[in-house]
């Protein structure tokens, strides 16, 4: 007999949320969070099957936050596939989904908000002002209304994970932060929501990001260590897309995120690009032989 493979069940308001994990808790069971805007690929199922393979019971929380998009930014083309993520939720391991609406999350008069420090003003910060003030409130709200011992996030936002890492420092919130490797198409590219709303021909262009990383490892592997001469080349391979505009190239140290001269140890090379209407980001670890 084929057993159905069991559906999350979903729940729409914190009160609703509230009630369940309260039950979770009194059993003594462990609750681990993956919080997402959802349009959920196979990097943010690496994310639940982490969580179920550490907690007891695993939270997915699926909101398209909007105090996270700037003016002119993607907020109304941002995908939105409920029914669909919930197919793609069953039988993953997680146990329970909260899509909150815009207002049970920002309630009439919300006016608190996390002051993010200089971890999140270069990169992303610079491009996208007020996006991680915004990621990072709605990051602690959403810790807040769950109660999880862990929380996870992917490396392809890797400002993003430093930036909640510094603010659970910072707060002394009591939550650990897991990290999972970037998961990408056989081809290469990251796997990200926005990969959604590529055109074939987009798609195919979009694989200049992870081409400019990775001659960026093979230089580096070659002995290139001066980043100026580096990311040229990583520039000359992304304009190659004939619809590619660069927000950044930039090869960074990986803890403070301040641009270096050199490749010494461990670098971060990082890329933000748009193809056509779409902003893609990637990244990689850069470590030369010493
Ligand atoms: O990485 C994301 O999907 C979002 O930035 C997050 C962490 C869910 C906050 O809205």
């Amino acid at each position: 007999m084929n057993a159905t493979p069991p559906r999350p069940r979903l729940v729409k308001t914190v009160d609703e949320l509230r009630g369940i994990l309260d039950g979770v808790r009194r059993s003594g069971r462990r609750i681990g969070l993956v919080p997402t805007m959802g349009a959920l690929h196979e990097g943010h199922l690496s994310l639940i099957r982490a969580s179920k393979a550490e907690y007891d019971y695993t939270v997915v929380t699926i909101f398209v936050n909007p105090s996270q998009f700037g003016l002119g930014e993607d907020l109304t083309e941002y995908p939105r596939t409920l029914d669909a993520d919930m197919d793609a939720l069953t039988g993953c391991g997680a146990d329970l989904v909260l899509a909150p609406s815009d207002e049970e999350v920002y309630r009439p008069g919300h006016a608190t908000w996390v002051e993010v420090g200089a971890g999140a003003e270069p990169l992303e910060g610079r491009h996208r002002p007020g996006h991680f003030r915004g990621v990072a409130t709605v990051v602690l709200k959403l810790f807040n209304m769950v109660g999880a011992q862990a929380a996870y996030f992917g490396q392809k936002d890797y400002q993003q994970v430093l930036v909640i890492k510094l603010m659970v420092a910072d707060l002394d919130l009591p939550i650990e932060i897991r990290v999972c490797p970037i998961i990408r198409e056989p081809d290469g590219l990251a796997m990200s929501s926005r990969n959604a709303c590529l055109s074939p021909d987009a798609r195919q262009q979009a694989l200049v990001l992870w081409k400019s990383l990775c001659l960026a490892g093979e230089l580096v592997e070659q002995g290139e260590c001066d980043t100026r001469i580096i990311a040229e080349r990583m520039r000359q391979t992304i304009a190659m897309a004939k619809d590619a505009r660069i927000d950044y190239v930039a090869l960074v140290d990986p803890d403070t995120l301040e641009p270096v001269d050199r490749v010494e140890g461990r670098t971060l090379a990082a890329v933000a690009v748009h193809i056509e209407n779409t902003r893609l980001i990637d990244n990689c670890l850069l470590k030369a032989e010493s």
